[in-house]
């Protein structure tokens, strides 16, 4: 039936919330995550309406593109459905083929360890630092062999890897250096961004980062010959990009590729998000030193582990987690923290042990310190809109622990 013009929506007539309104309805829980609205979203999915193109590559995906390339101090930046699909075009981009090998951490997503695999690569594992959680550059050095191709290190937390060791080890052996930057936008490593450190960088941003659109991403290029062919791989594998930007008349299959350019809505959303990246950042990072600060005699006093990091990085208040003394001891505390209403989920499951990584990966070296952090690890309420609640957190956390800790002693 065609429609009359008094049957289409009225755009115009689109609630708009007010800045800072929660997106989700909510009792007296605490979640782990939820995500908010903090600027324009809405405002911007109406005007990517009117503006009349909904498919990806409009208005708000460049301006998206613009943003993120500056945030990141890189050369450029595409947007993309996910952080996932900026993996796999970094991963075609380094020119993976069977036979090929791949240094990641086993303590990752599994994305990470995917786009390898999908490339018919081998991802070879490598174990973390106990300190920083993220990739040990002596043991990735002793992990490069003759098929080595690239090295993909993942910022855990938001706390960017040791980039210098590792950019000499690529240096080294003539490899690619891929940041997973997934939890890492806003971070800084001796100053310089997350995004700017390596070849390229695969930002996320689902609704458990900082900066969200639900499903999102971003791939950040730091060599114009990869920027060329990265606009071809993320658009099918034609000259498309090329087309509307009015340098061929006609657009053709040229190369590998997929389609990983996410729709013009998305990118409307994720821009009112970008607008407040400052805003947004500073309060996770206020979260972060206040759950440092209410916390501060686990360590001492429960023998319970807080995050650390290198100081010559910044984090972006990403993630606050705590490292249990056990597997038994964590479970116990996720069961009552869960009673009191405060969600906090346990992270990865180290690849190297799940059956996905058994069949399509290997170990290099002792996976000690992945094992023993992915066990006893669990993460903290950490969003937005936590101010109210980060004091009952904070007290939830002390109450369950001394509790544990108790009965421990009673046993
Ligand atoms: C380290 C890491 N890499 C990759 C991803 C994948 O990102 P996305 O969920 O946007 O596909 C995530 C997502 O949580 C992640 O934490």
């Amino acid at each position: 039936m065609p429609q009359s013009s008094s049957m289409r929506l009225q755009f115009n007539r689109l609630p708009v919330e007010e800045p800072h309104a929660v997106v989700a309805p909510h009792d007296a829980s605490i979640p782990f995550n939820r995500p908010s609205i903090v600027g324009r979203e809405l405002d911007n999915i109406v005007q990517a309406i009117r503006r009349g193109q909904l498919s990806g590559d409009g208005h708000f995906t460049a301006e998206c593109n613009a943003i993120i390339a500056r945030l990141t101090g890189s050369a450029s930046a595409l947007l993309t459905h996910s952080g996932t699909a900026a993996l796999e075009m970094a991963a075609i981009l380094c020119d993976l083929k069977p036979g090929d090998e791949v240094i990641l951490p086993s303590f990752t997503f599994v994305s990470t360890a995917n786009a390898v695999v999908l490339r018919g690569a081998t991802p070879v594992f490598v174990d973390i630092d106990p300190v920083t959680l993220n990739l040990d550059p002596a043991k990735v050095a002793d992990a490069v062999s003759p098929r080595t191709r690239a090295i993909f290190a993942v910022h855990y937390a938001g706390f960017p890897a040791d980039m210098d060791a590792l950019a000499a080890i690529a240096d080294a052996h003539g490899l690619l250096l891929v940041e997973d930057a997934a939890q890492a936008l806003g971070s800084t490593y001796k100053g310089r961004p997350a995004g700017s450190l390596g070849d390229m960088g695969a930002f996320s941003f689902h609704e458990t980062k900082n900066i969200l659109s639900g499903e999102g991403g971003a791939l950040t290029l730091n060599a114009p010959q990869l920027a060329d062919r990265a606009r071809i791989i993320r658009e099918k594998g034609t000259n498309r990009s090329q087309f509307i930007d009015g340098l061929v008349d006609k657009y053709t299959w040229v190369d590998l590729g997929s389609s990983y350019l996410p729709g013009e809505l998305i990118a409307a959303f994720l821009h009112g998000q970008l607008e407040h990246v400052g805003e947004i950042t500073r309060r996770r990072r206020r979260l972060f030193d206040r759950y440092l600060e209410g916390l501060a005699a686990l360590p001492e006093r429960y023998g319970i582990g807080l995050p650390r990091w290198n100081p010559a990085v910044r984090g972006n208040g990403h993630m606050f987690y705590l490292l249990l003394r056990n597997a038994a001891q964590r479970s116990a505390f996720i069961a009552a923290m869960r009673e009191a209403g405060v969600g906090t989920p346990f992270h990865y499951v180290p690849l190297h042990s799940s059956p996905g990584g058994q069949h399509f990966g290997r170990t290099a070296g002792e996976m000690e310190h992945t094992d023993r952090t992915a066990e006893r690890l669990v993460r903290l309420p950490m969003f937005f809109d936590l101010e109210d609640g980060i004091e009952r957190v904070i007290d939830t956390c002390l109450q369950v622990v001394t509790r544990l800790d108790g009965s421990r002693a009673s046993c």
